[in-house]
């Protein structure tokens, strides 16, 4: 199953992909995690792409592009793939379908998760994530055990760069502005599945579920 998880920054699109990767072995391609781990590094596209992501625009398609280009071609995304931020424009769209197509694939659903504004900025306000094993947490809705500290693997919980409210607003005004449009352009192509983000996360990952079933 080839599978786009398309919605704001905030609404759920990570959680819910980890959650799809079990249930159907398939991979996430997360372009916010590739790009995160290559500003980690100190790489030349993180040097590149770090500017743009903590300003909260988006890093430009070229670059994002040859990323998704090269991860598809592993032997991993073979059965399905699971895309997490990408795509984010509709030159972005464009370029995968031309990916996909030269593989002789293509995209089976496209689900669109939705809430409102306040939600998204409460759920990325409280984020935070373990600086040694990357595991996800929430200040009031995904708490740890002793605050500041990860269960998993008593690493330090960190709020990343790009979660402090003004660049959050930036990054909602540049989700409406480029990648709003692509709801619109799936949809036109047949393939995409609207669903509320809005309630627990096993609430929304089994209504994802129906919708793709649907
Ligand atoms: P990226 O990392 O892709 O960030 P994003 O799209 O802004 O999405 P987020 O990771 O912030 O949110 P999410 O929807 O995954 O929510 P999550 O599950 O974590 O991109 C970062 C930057 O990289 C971009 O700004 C850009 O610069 C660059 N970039 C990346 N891709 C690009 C591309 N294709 N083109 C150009 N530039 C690109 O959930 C959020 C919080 O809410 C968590 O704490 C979670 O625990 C909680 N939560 C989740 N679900 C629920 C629920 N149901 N109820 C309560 N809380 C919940």
């Amino acid at each position: 199953m080839n599978l786009i998880l398309l919605g704001p920054p905030g609404v759920g699109k990570g959680t819910q992909a980890k959650l799809l990767i079990d249930r159907f072995g398939i991979p996430q391609i997360s372009t916010g995690d590739i790009l995160r781990a290559a500003v980690k590094e100190l790489t030349p596209m993180g040097a590149k792409a770090k500017g743009y992501m903590d300003s909260g625009a988006l890093v430009p398609d070229e670059v994002v592009i040859g990323i998704v280009e090269e991860r598809l071609a592993q032997a991993d995304c073979q059965k399905g793939f699971i895309l997490d931020g990408f795509p984010r424009t509709v030159p972005q769209a464009d370029a995968l379908g031309q990916v996909l197509s030269g593989m002789g694939k293509s995209i089976d659903h496209v689900v669109s998760l939705s809430v409102d504004k306040g939600e998204l900025l409460k759920r990325l306000t409280g984020r935070r994530a373990c600086a040694n094993c990357g595991a996800g947490y929430h200040v009031d809705f995904a708490p740890s055990k002793v605050a500041g500290v990860c269960d998993a693997c008593s690493g330090q919980l960190v709020q990343r760069e790009d979660d402090k409210e003004e660049t959050i607003l930036n990054r909602l005004a540049v989700y409406e502005a480029q990648t709003a449009p692509l709801i619109a352009y799936y949809q036109a192509a047949g393939v995409l599945r609207s669903v509320d983000g809005l309630g627990t996360v096993e609430g929304v990952q089994s209504d994802i579920l129906a919708a793709i079933r649907a």
